[in-house]
Formats: structure tokens, C-alpha cells, sequence
């Protein structure tokens, strides 16, 4: 029972989940920190957590996912410096990374910028994280090969410094960033703030339930200028329904431009789509086609009927075909096309792991059938093919308790949702 109040308790001050990460990392580190204190017991260490404030400091830092790298993504970085022609025009330009963990991604926005142009004084960048710990690695600057992933990599000839197998980072960009240890839960974060142009939060909603979420949105918001830019991990993009964000027009980006004059309660909300968080709602509703970026008037317009655009349904079905006629990248192409309108939809996703195991692109095959069944975990066709995956890539073990998962999901849907 103490270990349910320990991951409540953290739940209260952190906005962890522990079912997103799974009661046993709160376990294992709720261990870690009894065997420092000394403890024996899960309910002698829940009081001492009650009562001392440093000693939840230390439990949160055992249970933070600290994962980052540089250019996580790139899609939102060329996204941003498109932006700097036209809508991001205020200097200095004030950007936000929250959760920036051990500073890659804050580090990434100033080399972002100044390979766009722009002088260290145009900007600044504040990294904000709840962890001292990532906290001060970021200060360090200093980076270890993981920090670098995928193959472009000619930042680093630009930026870094290597000396015995570490990357220390040029002190121009690193003197651009400040670090701050905070709590994104705060709703009084935003005091005495200017606001931000840019906040990039990314992979950090993906660990809260829905009420944390719509919490942690208003603070964010509170934070962001009137018509800043808001940048989300692939998965936490649908989080923004019925706020009145407008997605950036680049694909796979997850920007999203907040609109100055907001429509009044009587008048449309905008974009964003729900996320697929429950098996049952792996194929939405049919929805006409975003818009591209627009006013807040074009957006007080009547929505066009549904009927004039393809169902989610029949789109999906297209690709389909496409994928059976051959025609690999192009429906490759529409599904990342569907998948920017959209949000995530474990279908496509599916769909899209499908095309690039036929394609031989194994590493991102997997990512994207992982991605299917995190937005449905019971989406049996995705849980064959990453078996088949699994074992074309000698893992074995896994291969077989997916298998088993699959066995488990068809008893309880006999028809699968193929
Ligand atoms: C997976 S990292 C994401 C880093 C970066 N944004 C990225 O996408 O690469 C998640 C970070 O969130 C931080 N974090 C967790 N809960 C937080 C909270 N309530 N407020 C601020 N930071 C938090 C953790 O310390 C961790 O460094």
C-alpha cells in the first residue's frame, strides 16, 4: 500500500504517471533511496518523504527520464528556423526548452539559431528541467558519444570541442543558455517572466494522465507569448484539442502557433485532434482536412461539411492499396501526410512500419510499430508484425512474448481490428 502512496505522492509533485513508466521503476528507485536512507520499510520511508522535502528531491531524481540528444528529431528545428523569416521577428527572441534535462535540446535551439544568422545577442534561451542532477550536467557541457544519434552530424565538427572521447561544446553557444531547476507544475512559474517566444516541451506530457496534462498546458501557456510557438513530442501533439493552436504548416513538426484573438466560447475551436490515448478509438471519426496557418477570422468560419473530406477510414484504405500496388514511398508519403493532419493514429503508424520493413529500414520500422501500439497496445496486427521483426533481428525472447501478448489480445478481440 505505501509504495501506491509513494507513486501518488510523486504523481502530486511531479505529474508522473506510474503507469506510464510502470509501478516497478517507482519500486526499484523507492529501494535505491531506502537502502541509502537506511530504511526497512516502504511505510517508515513514505514518512520521512512526507516530511522531508529533500529527501522527495532525491526520489525524483532516481525516477526522471533523463533520455535526450542533440537534433532529437530534426523536423522541428528546420521548422523553427523557417520561422525565423517571417513570424519570429522580435529581438532578442526569448525560447524556452522544458524539460530540457541535460541541456542538448536547449543547446540544439542555439545552434539552431546561429546556423540560421542569427548573433548570440539576438537570443536568449532559458532550460528549465525539475532534475539538479540533469540540471548540472547541462552546466558542464560536456558530452558523451550517445548524445549524438543518426547521421548528421556536421554540428558537432562546428560546435564541439573533442578531447579523449568527450564533446565539449564551443562557450558561445553554451554562455546563450541559463538553466533553471523548476517545476512545470508551478502555476506561478510564469511570475515575473517575459513571455516566451518559442517553448519546445517535448517528452514530458507523454508521462502525465489527462488532468496533469491540461495543467501543465495552462502553465505552459501562461508562459508563451500571444503568438509564440509551441513545440510538442510526436505523441503529445493531440494533447492541444480544443486550445487555439494553429499547426505549423512543415510536416512531422509538432509546432504549433498559439492565436493571438482567440474565438469567443460561441464560435468554432480550432485544430488540434485527440489523441488515440484508448484501444477503441483507434480509427476516429471522419474530419475535414486541416487548415493551413490562419487567421482567428478565417477561423470563426463555419467548418466545411464532413462529407467533402475523405473519411480517416478511406484514406487509410488508399494507402493500403497504394502499399499493395507497390507504390512504397508514395504511400509512405500519404501516410506521413495523414499522420501530420491527423495526429497520431496507430493504423498509420502500423502502416507506415509496414512500408519500411518492406523497405528493409528495420530500425524504423520498429520505432513505428512501437509507436502503433503505444496508441494501442491491443492493435493485434502491429503486435504480429513487431514479432516478425523481433525475430528477423535475433531477438528472440521478445519475439516470443509478443507472441504470447498477441494470443492474449486475440482471445480478448477475436476479431482483430486488421
Ligand atoms: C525524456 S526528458 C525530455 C528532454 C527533452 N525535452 C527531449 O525531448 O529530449 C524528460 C525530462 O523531464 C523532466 N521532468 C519530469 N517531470 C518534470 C516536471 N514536473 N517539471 C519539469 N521537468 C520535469 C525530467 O527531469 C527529464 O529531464
Amino acid at each position: 500500500m505505501s509504495l501506491e502512496q509513494i507513486a501518488q505522492l510523486l504523481q502530486q509533485r511531479m505529474g508522473l504517471d506510474a503507469s506510464t513508466v510502470g509501478l516497478g521503476v517507482v519500486e526499484h528507485a523507492v529501494l535505491q533511496r531506502m537502502t541509502r536512507q537506511r530504511l526497512d520499510t516502504t511505510e517508515a520511508y513514505l514518512l520521512q518523504l512526507q516530511q522531508d522535502a529533500e529527501e522527495l528531491q532525491q526520489l525524483i531524481e532516481e525516477v526522471v527520464v533523463p533520455e535526450t540528444w542533440f537534433f532529437r528529431d530534426l523536423h522541428p528545428f528546420q521548422a523553427l528556423a523557417q520561422s525565423l523569416e517571417n513570424e519570429l521577428q522580435r529581438r532578442p527572441l526569448r525560447l524556452l526548452s522544458l524539460p530540457c534535462s541535460t541541456g542538448e535540446e536547449a543547446y540544439t535551439l542555439a545552434m539552431t539559431l546561429l546556423d540560421a544568422g542569427l548573433e548570440d545577442g539576438d537570443f536568449h534561451i532559458d532550460g528549465i528541467d525539475i532534475s539538479q542532477r540533469n540540471l548540472a550536467a547541462a552546466r558542464t557541457a560536456r558530452y558523451r558519444p550517445n548524445a549524438f544519434r543518426g547521421d548528421q552530424l556536421g554540428f558537432r565538427e562546428r560546435y564541439f570541442n573533442a578531447i579523449g572521447g568527450i564533446y565539449e561544446l564551443d562557450p558561445r553557444v553554451r554562455r546563450t543558455v541559463h538553466f533553471e531547476c523548476a517545476n512545470l507544475l508551478e502555476t506561478d512559474l510564469g511570475t515575473g517572466r517575459d513571455p516566451y517566444d518559442v517553448i519546445f516541451c517535448r517528452n514530458l506530457l507523454i508521462y502525465f494522465d489527462r488532468p496533469t496534462r491540461e495543467r501543465a498546458l495552462d502553465v505552459l501557456d501562461s508562459l508563451l507569448h500571444d503568438d509564440g510557438l509551441l513545440f510538442l513530442g510526436h505523441a503529445e501533439a493531440n494533447a492541444l484539442q480544443g486550445r487555439p493552436f494553429q499547426p505549423l504548416p512543415q510536416p512531422r513538426c509538432f509546432g504549433f502557433r498559439r492565436l493571438a484573438d482567440r474565438p469567443s466560447p460561441r464560435e468554432p475551436q480550432p485544430v488540434a485532434r485527440p489523441l488515440d490515448w484508448t484501444p477503441s478509438s483507434r480509427l476516429r471519426r471522419p474530419r475535414p482536412a486541416a487548415p493551413a496557418l490562419a487567421t482567428a477570422a478565417a477561423l470563426s468560419q463555419p467548418e466545411p461539411p464532413a462529407e467533402t473530406a475523405p473519411s480517416l477510414e478511406q484514406r487509410l484504405a488508399e494507402i493500403e492499396g497504394m502499399a499493395d500496388q507497390g507504390a512504397l514511398e508514395d504511400a509512405a508519403a500519404a501516410c506521413e501526410a495523414l499522420l501530420q493532419t491527423e495526429g497520431p493514429v496507430a493504423r498509420a503508424f502500423y502502416l507506415l512500419g509496414l512500408i519500411r520493413h518492406a523497405s528493409n529500414h528495420i530500425e524504423a520500422a520498429d520505432a513505428l510499430l512501437r509507436k502503433a501500439l503505444y496508441l494501442d497496445p491491443d492493435y493485434c496486427p502491429a503486435i504480429s508484425q513487431l514479432a516478425l521483426l523481433c525475430e528477423r533481428q535475433g531477438k528472440a525472447a521478445e519475439a516470443g512474448r509478443l507472441r504470447q501478448r498477441l494470443a492474449r489480445c486475440l482471445e480478448r478481440h477475436p476479431e482483430p481490428s486488421s
